[in-house]
């Protein structure tokens, strides 16, 4: 449950992710009544500013597009709650300093003798641990619960990984340590434990003797503009693939937990993850992005070094050597720069409304982000059917939450024919008053409930770095030449190269003509 007496501290107050993830998160669980009542908010960072000049940074984010009088409000009232502090990563003195803020600050609106506190570091690699080191050591409550949130990048291997995970663990405990994933608080990603285990029909189908092939396909139609630095260390596999979509996979693949107690759910996906040998090189397909339609290629970055053959795009297959997912290829797509063209076709016979083609025109973004789960069921059975599509199963993750299973059906007529259409749950439609909460929102109130559900534990990260590091050395040159990433164009879908390497892997395209409608994604 929740603590009174709590002061949260966000370390890296000036930075971006501050601004633009921790702040407006921990505005929107304020303003939705989720915060402890007498909850303070403490930043810290090295830039010197001024109170107004933090406040001004930290709702810079916070979105009131009607200029709601109420929200107008609250944001007045959250800017009361929070205040800054400044001072430097790597030296007592300043910790020293913090604490004796974060007294006073308790003294004057916590009533009652504990004292509970949940540090926020969104900072950069290099100051993780002596941040940790400091804080445990000068701001640590004697008389109360105290809570570390850390961010990724968690190492850049097996081996950074595990000495990151010993130095933070002198000093913090597991159970007091969350790592946060944010794709384990999105909607659609924590629904995938309801939609497996709440529902037998499903649960009947989900195994190899049903199941193709599975992708999980991540697509961002801007490219690393500005981050091209940090990036180009590295890249796609780390940035994206090892982390969220590896999260994704193994609750889509784990057994049923025990119960839904953290340690429970971590313990199984632990299991899966443990099932999966490190991926092979062939099968891995990597990119790069090139100048298209004016736009910049990855390489024209002036932060990036040139001749750089950092994947911004990677396709890799990895496998599940279990009995349930034995031969199932499970490929994992990610790249910046990317996106869905959705070309506008209706299937010959029907369309799925009645609205003129023209309607549809209109309300299309041809740039369209897209995190998506695409199961692909097997054939069924050759002989009464000729070229008769395949089942999917797809969760669309962002946007526009969705949960769709194609299916076949009698075309409607005198004729019989078959016909793929959908079973189609989209939130927008189905829960069209219910407010979808941000991934840091959900995150952020489970750390300060304590539930660990949701946060990568310590084995895991360990299990999911050994599943990509030969690879990740591969492609830095540290076993011969570095590999060269085919091109693609900045906006398309990604490499040519790729419709061959999902069809190696069993992959059918549903029927010429079928489009899912695309009044769904308005
Ligand atoms: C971050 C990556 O972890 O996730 C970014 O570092 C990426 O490169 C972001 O843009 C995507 O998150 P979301 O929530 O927008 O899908």
């Amino acid at each position: 449950e929740l603590k009174e007496n709590t002061v949260i501290v966000v370390f890296g107050a000036s930075g971006d992710l501050a601004k633009k993830k921790t702040f407006p998160a921990l505005f929107g669980l304020y303003r939705d009544g989720f915060l402890p009542t007498d909850v303070r908010i403490v930043g810290y960072a090295r830039t010197k500013m001024d109170e107004a000049e933090f406040h001004k940074r930290t709702t810079s984010y916070i979105k009131n597009p009607d200029n709601n009088e109420e929200i107008a409000q609250k944001i007045e009232t959250f800017k009361q709650i929070s205040s800054y502090v400044s001072g430097g990563y790597e030296d007592d003195p300043s910790f020293q300093n913090l604490e004796t803020y974060l007294r006073d600050l308790e003294a004057k609106t916590h009533k009652g003798k504990e004292h509970n506190r949940l540090f926020y570091l969104a900072l950069p690699p290099s100051v993780f641990t002596p941040v940790a080191a400091h804080v445990r050591k000068n701001c640590y409550s004697a008389d109360g619960v105290n809570r570390i949130i850390v961010e990724k990048p968690f190492g850049k291997d097996t081996e950074s990984c595990r000495e990151l995970l010993t130095a933070l663990k002198e000093h913090w405990s597991e159970d007091e340590t969350f790592r946060i994933d944010h794709y384990l608080g999105k909607e659609m990603v924590k629904n995938m434990l309801v939609l497996r285990f709440a529902n037998i029909a499903l649960n009947a189908a989900w195994d190899k003797n049903s199941i193709s092939n599975v992708q999980i396909t991540f697509k961002e139609p801007f490219g690393t503009e500005g981050r091209g630095g940090y990036f180009d260390e590295f890249g796609i596999i780390r940035d994206i693939l090892q982390n969220h979509l590896l999260q994704v996979l193994s609750i889509l693949t784990m057994e049923r937990p025990v119960s839904f107690a953290a340690e429970d759910i971590r313990d199984e996906k632990v299991k899966v993850l443990r099932a999966i040998p490190p991926i092979e090189r062939s099968d891995t397909l990597l990119g790069q992005y090139v100048s298209a339609n004016g736009k910049p290629g990855y390489l024209d970055d002036d932060t990036v070094p040139k001749n750089s053959v950092c994947p911004t795009y990677a396709a890799t297959t990895l496998w599940i050597n279990n009995p349930r997912w034995e031969g199932v290829p499970f490929i994992l797509k990610a790249g910046k720069g990317t996106s869905s063209f959705l070309s506008i076709r209706f299937p010959p016979l029907l369309q799925p409304t009645t609205l003129p083609i023209s309607h549809y025109s209109s309300t299309l973004a041809l740039n369209e982000a897209k995190v998506e789960v695409r199961i692909q069921f097997k054939d069924v059975t050759q002989g009464i059917f000729k070229d008769i599509s395949r089942n999917e199963f797809v969760i669309r993750i962002q946007p526009s939450e969705a949960v769709y299973l194609k299916l076949n059906t009698k075309a409607p007529g005198l004729y019989t024919r078959a016909l793929p259409t959908e079973m189609d749950l989209t939130y927008k439609r189905r829960f069209s008053e219910t407010k979808i909460p941000e991934a840091y929102e959900s995150l952020i109130l489970d750390a300060l409930k304590g539930d660990h559900s949701n946060f990568v534990r310590d084995d895991e990260l360990d299990v999911a770095w050994k599943i990509f590091t030969p690879i990740l050395h591969w492609i830095e040159g540290q076993d011969g030449p570095r590999p060269k990433p085919v091109s693609y164009p900045y906006g398309s879908r990604g490499p040519k190269e790729l419709e061959a390497f999902i069809t190696k892997y069993g992959f059918k395209r549903t029927q010429e003509g079928y489009q899912w409608p695309v009044t769904n994604l308005a």
